[in-house]
């Protein structure tokens, strides 16, 4: 069955990877992207998920988000991770098309509510449109089919920090939020993806499947790598945003436990996400388990129906 999936993403090098794997995967039709702060400024997000589209050859609307968090001020780009403009050393290259009129939320609330009980939310970024969303439409919770989260670390540490997930860290309060919805919500968090890692030679397997896109994956893993070895991780780089999508649409790699969470909304442990059982909250099915090798060999492989 294919996942009708809405893609909420900061690109950001692993979003270009997860947005280019929907885009391979015949198991998935991508209904729309939405963009939000995060690895870079909104409006760069907005111009590189317009371009990933194009690259793709997939006709599907962007619609702009939120460029700051709910309640906190906007902290600075990953620019360290993820290069200046998005792409780490890829120059901006400005798309042929333009977003549309919609703001993010409303683009979510209107594709939910004109296809009940089929769209996949997939958020890879700070989850601030999700909640605004939520906000405009508290209906959204019951016409969504599932929103699928790359943020969060329940059972392990933090990236960012020593306590938080990125995505979580940069708006804990909509992470608060989501995650009080009473929405299905699928966590794929650092618990799993710290499990999928990608040295170069993976990156060279998806450039000789799809020569042009792969190459570019390719070109774009290399600063991701270097980032990776900077902080003394030289067997790869985490497979982060492509998990989440894969999930999403092969749920059958995953192994899942429901979980009450609480996030700490600001101090040392700002993002953090706590298992809290006594909470009076809805669960969230957190990934606790991942087959690695089958969700990186899926990765790999599907970018042969790209190019
Ligand atoms: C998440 O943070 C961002 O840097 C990545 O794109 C991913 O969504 C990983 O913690
Ligand atoms: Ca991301």
């Amino acid at each position: 069955m294919t996942t009708r999936m809405i893609i909420d993403t900061d690109p950001g090098i692993d979003d270009a990877m997860a947005i280019h794997y929907a885009a391979a995967d015949p198991a998935i039709e991508i209904l729309g992207l939405t963009t939000v702060f995060g690895n870079v400024f909104v409006e760069q997000a907005t111009r590189n998920a317009l371009r990933l589209l194009e690259m793709a050859g997939i006709d599907a609307p962007v619609a702009e988000g939120a460029a700051k968090p709910l309640a906190m001020p906007l902290s600075p780009p990953s620019h360290r991770v993820h290069g200046d403009e998005g792409f780490g050393d890829i120059p901006a290259a400005e798309p042929r098309g333009k977003a549309v009129a919609q703001s993010a939320a409303e683009f979510l609330v209107q594709t939910c509510a004109d296809n009940p009980g089929e769209v996949v939310i997939c958020a890879i970024g700070p989850l601030t449109n999700l909640a605004l969303a939520l906000r405009l439409d508290p209906s959204i919770a019951q016409t969504v089919k599932k929103v699928v989260i790359m943020g969060g670390a329940v059972e392990t540490a933090g990236n960012i920090t020593p306590h938080a997930e990125a995505n979580i860290y940069h708006d804990p309060h909509a992470a608060a939020e989501v995650f009080a919805a009473g929405w299905p919500v699928v966590l794929v968090g650092l618990d799993v993806t710290h499990e999928i890692t990608c040295p170069a030679s993976d990156f060279d397997l998806v450039r000789e499947n799809a020569p042009r896109i792969g190459g570019f994956i390719k070109d774009i893993s290399e600063f991701y790598l270097r980032f990776y070895e900077s902080v003394g991780k030289f067997g790869g780089c985490s497979l982060h945003d492509p998990a989440a999508v894969i999930a999403a649409a092969h749920p059958q790699y995953f192994t899942t436990k429901n979980v009450q969470l609480t996030v700490v909304a600001s101090g040392e442990a700002q993002g953090q996400t706590v298992a809290s059982p006594a909470a009076d909250s809805p669960a969230v099915e957190v990934c606790l388990g991942v087959e690695a090798a089958a969700v990186k060999a899926l990765f790999i492989n599907q970018f042969k129906l790209l190019d």
